[in-house]
């Protein structure tokens, strides 16, 4: 089978930029699972889903159709043909994904979704649970990481209108959702190698990850 690289970290670390080069430098396709998180998040704030009733998400989470290309130079992404590629970025949405994800029902059909477009490989994935759950038998399996700072900045210079300090406090009460939930939560695979990016440049992170594959 194809070759798959499991790319895995919280937000900020830089993840989607270095699976994106990663992708185009070997001609792989790229996932990100994150959109489709946010996708499902966009349709349940959409319906009036209430989000602090996890039986209420667990209940309508099949209905929506999410649709995810695989093009590192074009990602897009579709809720019942709709793009929402803008929307899913939108602070409303960001605000309310973690509380989405962490129910097991939303957990189970993207990760079934997401292994059907994985299929035979040759594809960089990147998430959170990658290299645990969805892809356990990747080909490199990579955490990236960051200082909180690092991040922050990355954060802040990529969403407009944002301060550090409120990028800062969103990026840690994310965290905290993410790692602490009960399904799945965001931790480092066996075999998986570290990579803090804080003193790298993001080309320096893609050519040690190439390295990595090459290995
Ligand atoms: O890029 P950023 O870190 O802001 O977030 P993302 O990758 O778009 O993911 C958004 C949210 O989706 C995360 O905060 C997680 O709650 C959830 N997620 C997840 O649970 N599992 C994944 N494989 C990917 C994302």
């Amino acid at each position: 089978t194809g070759l798959v690289v499991a790319m895995d970290g919280p937000s900020g670390s830089g993840k989607s930029s270095v699976s994106r080069g990663v992708a185009r430098a070997l001609g792989l396709r790229y996932l990100d699972t994150g959109a489709m998180y946010r996708a499902m998040t966009w349709w349940m704030l959409r319906q009036g889903v209430d989000l602090a009733d996890p039986a209420a998400i667990a209940a309508r989470c099949g209905e929506p159709a999410v649709g995810s290309g695989t093009d590192p130079d074009g990602p897009t992404i579709h809720v019942d043909g709709v793009d929402v590629a803008g929307p899913i970025r939108e602070a409303e949405v960001t605000g309310a994904v973690s509380a989405v994800a962490a129910v097991p029902e939303v957990r189970a059909r993207l990760v079934a979704l997401q292994r059907e477009i994985v299929g035979a490989g040759d594809i960089v994935v990147e998430g959170r649970d990658i290299g645990t759950v969805v892809c356990p038998d990747a080909t490199v399996k990579v955490y990236l990481t960051a200082s909180p700072e690092a991040r922050a900045l990355r954060r802040s210079a990529e969403v407009a209108g944002s301060t550090l300090e409120a990028q800062r406090a969103a990026m840690a009460k994310r965290d905290t959702l993410d790692s602490t939930r009960k399904t799945d939560p965001l931790s480092m695979a066996d075999g998986a190698i570290e990579l803090d990016t804080t003193a790298l440049t993001l080309d320096e992170v893609i050519a040690e990850v190439l390295r990595l594959v090459k290995e």
